[in-house]
């Protein structure tokens, strides 16, 4: 840019001022707005993931022009009306049409017993179960873009609805293991989900602040540093690998009766599904 002389530099100075002032009316609304959505997603103290993130990424999640999670949950819709298998069928053969007629409010309960096995179930497997007995097809593979896909949109179709996984009668066994693998020292660190989420957070540990961990109801979600969306045994195989322990397979029982307990330490906080964390 060249110099024109003071009179327009003033106009410009004017201009610059008065963008300015709307960037600061801007950051403004943006604080005020995260206000009214953090104390949303506080129950009874307690703060979701969403408290301990950082304004810009929170800002990506509120706007679903911006938040790049959504591209899986228009994937997730195509793919609830893909005929696929052996049966002919699709999602919406048996769903219908408008997934959020029939599927609203599943993702807050799982995971769940699943009776004929006698085994606790999540949505991943309860969706791949529909694939392979009803459908006739194959199961999607952990973490691949169809299972996210379809696990984001169901999770999305619960958005603002509070999280209540049931956790006593039959239940009961699967927690207790899901809460003691929250509880037992792992790896070279000796380290539990405690130490850090239970004890510590609000604690800067490198580049992190530490969260309380509550994020059943903000999986699954996109994570900067992935560029894309990941599960929740993702994260925790990251945790794992965070105190050099050897992380379970996505999908083991380990690490489904954690998410019960993870869960359930998520209850009544509303679903962010597709959330946005660094
Ligand atoms: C050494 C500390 C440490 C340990 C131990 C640890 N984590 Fe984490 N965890 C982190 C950090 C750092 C993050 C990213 C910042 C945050 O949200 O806390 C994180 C994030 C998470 C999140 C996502 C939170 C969100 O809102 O996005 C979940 C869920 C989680 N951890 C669960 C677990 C579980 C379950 C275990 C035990 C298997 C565990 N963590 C053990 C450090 C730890
Ligand atoms: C041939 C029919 C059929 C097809 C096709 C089918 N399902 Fe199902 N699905 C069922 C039946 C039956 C149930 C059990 C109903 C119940 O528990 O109320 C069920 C249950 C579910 C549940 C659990 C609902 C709950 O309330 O716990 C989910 C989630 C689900 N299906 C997702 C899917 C998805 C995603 C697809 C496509 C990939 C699909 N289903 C395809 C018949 C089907």
């Amino acid at each position: 840019m060249t110099r024109k002389g003071n009179k327009s530099m003033g106009a410009m100075g004017g201009l610059a001022a008065l963008a300015g002032a709307a960037g600061l009316l801007l950051s403004g609304l943006l604080i005020a707005n995260q206000a009214a959505a953090k104390s949303k997603y506080e129950v009874d103290g307690r703060k979701s993931g969403y408290h301990y993130s950082n304004p810009e990424t929170n800002e990506m999640q509120d706007d679903d022009f911006l938040n790049p999670g959504m591209l899986w949950v228009q994937r997730g819709i195509a793919l609830w009306s893909k005929v696929d298998g052996a049966a002919g069928k699709s999602c919406a053969s048996c769903h219908g049409d408008d997934a959020r007629k029939t599927m609203r409010g599943v993702f807050t309960v799982y995971p769940k017993l699943n009776k004929k096995t006698g085994k606790l179930e999540n949505i991943e497997q309860r969706i791949n179960r529909c694939r392979v007995e009803n459908m006739k097809a194959k199961p999607w593979k952990w973490e691949s873009g169809e299972l996210l896909s379809m696990t984001t949109f169901i999770g999305f179709l619960s958005r603002g609805l509070p999280m209540n996984v049931k956790v006593d009668g039959e239940v009961k066994p699967f927690f207790e293991k899901g809460k003691a693998e929250y509880f037992k020292r792992r790896g070279q660190l000796d380290m539990a989900c405690k130490h850090c989420h239970i004890d510590n957070p609000g604690k800067r540990i490198r580049a992190d602040l530490l969260s309380e961990g509550r994020a059943g109801q903000a999986f699954p979600l996109y994570r900067l540093k992935w560029q894309k969306i990941g599960s929740l045994h993702r994260r925790f195989r990251g945790c794992n690998k965070q105190v050099r322990a050897k992380p379970y397979k996505p999908g083991a029982e380990e690490y489904v009766n954690l998410e019960l307990y993870v869960k359930w330490r998520s209850r009544g906080l509303p679903v962010e599904v597709p959330a946005v964390r660094r």
